[in-house]
Order: C-alpha cells, then sequence, then structure tokens
C-alpha cells in the first residue's frame, strides 16, 4: 500500500545557511515555513566570531522571520583564536548551540577558519566542559589531496586526534558524503552525530555532469560516486539516531554560480521537507522519517523535541526556474522539475 499522507513532528533543520542583508530576507521564510529550529551557520562576511557579532545577527534573522515562530539556533565561527572566555560567553548565551569549525579555505567564506585545529585547544576543552557541541566541515583543504578524498583524510588527519585529546566532546560531521564517514560516525561513541543533506541522498556525482556541466548541483562537500549515496541511504534508512536532518541549504546568486569560478552551494530551502519525504518514501523508510527530521538532532543537541506538526501529501509540485532573491535570484534545487510531496497547507 502507498502511503498517501504522512503527518510528523514539525522538523527542525541542523545545518542551514541564511546568510544576511537583503539575501536574508528573501530566503529565511522559506525555511521558517518548513522548520520550528535551525542551526545557523556562521559564515558571514566578516564571519560571526563573538557573541555580539551572534546576538546582532539573531535580531536580523527574527526580523527577517517576523509574524512566524521560527526559532533560529545560533552558532560561532572557530577560528585559531577563540578565547576560552568566548566559548564561555556563548555557552551562558543560552541561544548559541554550537561552535563551527571551517579548516580555512575549505569552502565559501572560510578564509578566517582554522588553520590547525591544536590552535582552538583552549577553546575546545571548553566547549568539552561546557557540553557545546563542536560542527565540523569535515574536509582537509591540501591541495595535494584528491577533492574526492578530502572527507576521508580529514577523518584520519583531524578527526581521530581531536577525539583523541577531547574524548567527551561532543563533535557533528556535518553534511557527511562518504561511506567512510557514515562507518567513522557508526562506529564512535554517542557524542558523534552527524547531519545528511537531501542533496546528497538525491544525486551521486554524475549529477554535476549530466550533459555539460551543471553548477547548480556544485557544493562542499562535492557529490561523490553512487556507492557512497547508497552508503548514505543505508544510514538514514537504518534509524541509527546518530543521523539526522542537516539540508546545508548554501544560497548563492544565479550569476555568482553560472560563472568561470562558480560558487559552491546547493538551495534547498523552498522544498527540503518535500524532498526528503519523496527520497525517504522511494526506499521504503518513510517510518524512519519523523526521527530523523524531528528526534534525532534535538536529543543529540540536549534540546526539547517540538510539540506542533506538519502534514505532507502524496501530491505533485512543480519547482520554479528561480525564485527572486535579493535584487537577483536563486536557482533552487530541481528547478523546473515536478516532486511527488508537498505540505498540506494549514488552512487548507
Ligand atoms: C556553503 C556556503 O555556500 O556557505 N557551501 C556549500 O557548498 N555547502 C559552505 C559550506 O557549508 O561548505
Ligand atoms: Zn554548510
Amino acid at each position: 500500500m502507498t502511503t498517501e499522507s504522512i503527518t510528523i513532528t514539525r522538523p527542525d533543520d541542523w545545518h542551514l545557511h541564511l546568510r544576511d542583508g537583503d539575501v536574508l530576507n528573501s530566503v529565511a521564510p522559506f525555511t521558517a515555513k518548513q522548520f520550528q529550529r535551525a542551526i545557523v551557520m556562521p559564515n558571514l562576511k566578516p564571519a560571526v566570531t563573538t557573541v555580539k557579532q551572534a546576538i546582532d545577527y539573531l535580531d536580523r534573522i527574527l526580523a527577517a522571520v517576523e509574524g512566524s515562530d521560527f526559532e533560529p539556533l545560533m552558532t560561532l565561527y572557530l577560528t585559531d583564536n577563540t578565547s576560552a572566555q568566548e566559548i564561555m560567553a556563548a555557552h551562558k548565551s543560552c541561544f548559541i548551540k554550537g561552535v563551527k569549525l571551517y579548516p580555512a579555505g575549505a569552502t565559501t567564506n572560510s578564509d578566517e577558519g582554522v588553520t590547525d585545529i591544536r590552535n582552538c585547544d583552549a577553546a575546545l576543552e571548553e566547549m568539552q566542559r561546557a557540553g557545546l557541541p563542536l560542527l565540523v566541515h569535515g574536509e582537509v583543504t591540501d591541495s595535494d589531496i584528491d577533492v574526492f578524498d578530502r572527507e576521508k583524510v580529514f577523518i584520519d588527519r583531524v578527526l581521530i586526534p581531536t577525539m583523541g585529546r577531547f574524548p567527551e566532546l561532543k563533535i557533528v560531521f556535518e553534511h557527511i558524503t562518504t561511506a567512510d564517514a557514515v562507518d567513522f560516525v557508526q562506529d564512535s561513541g554517542p557524542n558523534i552525530g552527524a547531519t545528511v543533506t537531501v542533496h546528497h541522498l538525491m544525486y551521486n556525482r554524475n549529477a554535476m555532469f549530466e550533459g555539460g556541466i551543471r553548477p547548480h548541483n556544485y557544493c562542499l562537500p562535492v557529490l561523490k560516486r553512487e556507492s557512497h549515496r547508497q552508503a548514505l541511504l543505508r544510514a538514514v534508512a537504518s534509524g541509527n539516531a546518530k543521523f539526522f536532518l542537516g539540508t546545508d541549504s548554501a544560497p548563492h546568486a544565479r550569476n555568482l554560480k553560472e560563472s568561470s569560478c562558480g560558487c559552491a552551494g546547493i538551495f534547498s530551502a523552498h522544498a527540503a521537507i518535500e524532498l526528503y519525504t519523496a527520497v525517504f518514501d522511494l526506499i521504503g523508510a518513510i517510518d524512519k522519517l519523523e526521527a530523523f527530521a524531528s528526534f534525532y538532532g534535538p536529543d543529540f543537541y540536549g534540546l526539547p523535541r517540538n510539540s506542533g506538526t506538519i502534514t505532507l501529501e502524496k501530491s505533485e509540485q512543480t519547482i520554479p526556474e528561480s525564485y527572486p532573491m535579493a535584487d537577483q535570484s536563486v536557482v533552487p534545487l530541481m528547478a523546473g522539475q515536478t516532486i511527488p510531496w508537498k505540505i498540506r497547507p494549514e488552512h487548507a
């Protein structure tokens, strides 16, 4: 029997880029419509490195979603110079829920990132003590390491030694893309979790080269081969509580993607929960969707689960070719294509 509709606890997005200014105003309502809460990435320019900057950014986000009950969960951007005092202040603030590690140069706006994780030991020590999770962009940046191997090498060179020095530190391995990462997270203790994006569940690396170069399917970590995608699908279908929803929705204006040096990032906030639902339905794991989308994230972060619900219907919708974004446009995931699920409008 096919499931025609499903009602789940209101989901959260545990990895999201909202940007700033007019772009923030354009994209934040998409997330507020789908999710109750989201972990908001701090890779602005300049990066959100202090509690003061995070408060100001929080205010701008709240203004952008005025009238909704969306709750932004803020993060700090870890640098070589982040002090234990700043971490303590972040923990006390109560609205900062994680600290993000971008290896310097790994991805969009990561120039201020960490050059050597050992420079951050004082901050990590304090995070371990406070129970404040480290959120990692898990790729090394060395130009001599093949771009498709950077996640695996990060595990060996950065993650394992860091976990050795801070065995109790909570770590979220963000947007995992490989069987290596799946195995690593599965085999680690309960303080290690991982987010999985919908695009890494939907596509393998062929999607970047279908009939020509497809810049809108380019993100970091880059899409991997099919066997890795299958490992991600098995991980989420297994119902293992270490794997939870994080879209990594990362909007860039169309002209910055369709360029001789296009930006990394896929915008998925417009239909994220519908697309996850389609994936779980396709692999016969729709009974595992609610826990993945709504339970395992808050459980890992030590936050309450949401109390509201949303209903998804098996009913087709066509995704627009683009959405307006500030004075430009953004091309969404599945632009111009039809997808099989949609959220039931609240007042239908
Ligand atoms: C993100 C962005 O654009 O900010 N890009 C991406 O491809 N995911 C940065 C990131 O999370 O790596
Ligand atoms: Zn991201």
